[in-house]
């Protein structure tokens, strides 16, 4: 039986993160430039978001670009925003026919213009669409995504919107970036990383967490729908005991 038919579709997880990791080793390995890989890497996400669909899970964050991607090579930065302002460009229809709506976090105003005009103008092509939330987290930090929300709730006292006494969790996941998502069950790291890198720091708090060693450019739909079998294997206890759970 195949992963996917194995899969206990009233059991999936509702928002599964994804860290996209080892584009340049992948390239690297096959004697090319880093960006071979990333191009690759475009495959991977084209699959893994038909899997998502498949299956009907609701929600999917992919780290495409942190804010300490930065720092890397001139070259291989603008290649990254490159090949992202042409994959978005390709990928609208496919949003539309699968009913997928494209969503980013992050400090976007940090994105190359013609970047950011491209990511906006697919939001609000797909912003009808009611199927799969995909959400790239571009130019993303989560203890900056932190540092942002704690600054918005503080302007919320002060203008008297709001008194300290309401300040709780619930409130203050409201004021992340993801305020208006679930959290997610389910985080998938490759590239046989063991690393949480800044990301949804505070979201993923009591996600289950799956390292695999392939590299992102040869994960595909059949490795989601196994992270996702594994997912389902596990015992959620949320600080409980095994007893209290089952
Ligand atoms: C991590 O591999 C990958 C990235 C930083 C870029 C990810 C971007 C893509 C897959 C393109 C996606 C585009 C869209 C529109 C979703 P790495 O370069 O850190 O690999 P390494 O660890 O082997 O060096």
């Amino acid at each position: 039986m195949s992963y996917k038919d194995q899969i206990d579709l009233l059991k999936l997880p509702e928002h599964i993160a994804i860290i996209m990791d080892g584009n340049g080793r992948w390239a690297k390995e096959k004697g090319k430039l880093r960006i071979f890989g990333h191009h690759n890497g475009v495959l991977s996400v084209r699959d893994v978001v038909e899997g998502g669909v498949d299956l009907g899970v609701k929600y999917l964050t992919l780290y495409t670009f942190s804010s300490e991607n930065w720092n890397r090579p001139k070259l291989e930065v603008m290649a990254i925003m490159e090949l992202m302002v042409s994959t978005i460009n390709k990928e609208i229809k496919n949003f539309m026919d699968k009913n997928v709506r494209l969503n980013a976090i992050g400090d976007l105003h940090m994105l190359p213009e013609k970047c950011y005009e491209e990511l906006t103008n697919a939001i609000k092509t797909t912003s009808k669409n009611t199927g799969l939330v995909l959400t790239l987290a571009l130019s993303y930090s989560s203890r900056r995504e932190i540092v942002h929300a704690t600054k918005s709730i503080a302007q919320q006292v002060k203008s008297g919107e709001i008194n300290i006494e309401d300040i709780n969790e619930d409130l203050f996941g409201r004021n992340l970036y993801t305020g208006d998502m679930p959290d997610p069950e389910l985080l998938i790291r490759t590239s046989g990383e063991y690393r949480i890198s800044n990301y949804l720091l505070w979201q993923i708090a009591y996600a289950e967490l799956y390292f695999t060693k392939k590299l992102w450019p040869d994960f595909r739909k059949e490795d989601l729908f196994e992270a996702i079998l594994d997912y389902q294997k596990r015992e959620r206890r949320f600080g409980k005991t095994s007893e209290q759970v089952n």
